[in-house]
């Protein structure tokens, strides 16, 4: 009987043990729209969005290798903030990127991301 009962008492310390490290797992998971880590407009960054979005949009032709760098060449946080063209061609005359688009919710954020002065 004693050993019944502490075999119980061991497998119930266990799947509590289970249940707890599976749910610290899932608070970890990353950027869900509404988790507390999303980007938002009020902490949208250079390193968490608008740097990705400039090397995805962008960067064919205005990269190292691209066909147009001679127009504007795109290489990093700097070669946005010397040059307010790339602001216009994207938020005001939307003129770029050429051949693509931008969401709504990604011209929000990247109009915030310069508001707020193109933190890194
Ligand atoms: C498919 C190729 C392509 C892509 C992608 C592209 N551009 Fe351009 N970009 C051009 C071309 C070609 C020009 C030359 C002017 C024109 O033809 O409109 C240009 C011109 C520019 C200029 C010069 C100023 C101006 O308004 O003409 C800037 C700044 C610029 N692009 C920024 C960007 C940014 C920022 C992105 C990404 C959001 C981007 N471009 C994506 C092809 C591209």
């Amino acid at each position: 009987m004693k050993k019944q009962n502490s075999i119980f008492l061991l497998a119930a310390i266990t799947a509590l043990l289970f249940a707890c490290s599976k749910k610290q797992a899932e608070e970890l998971k990353p950027t869900t729209p509404t988790g507390p880590t999303a980007v938002t407009t009020a902490n949208v960054t250079y390193s968490n969005f608008a740097g990705a979005l400039f090397q995805t949009k962008c960067n064919n032709c205005h990269g190292p290798n691209g066909s147009v760098k001679i127009v504007w060449a795109f290489n990093g946080l700097a070669s946005i903030k010397n040059d307010t063209r790339v602001a216009n061609s994207v938020l005001v005359t939307k003129t770029m990127p050429k051949g693509g688009t931008l969401t709504v919710s990604e011209r929000e954020l990247l109009q915030a991301w310069f508001d707020r002065g193109m933190p890194e």
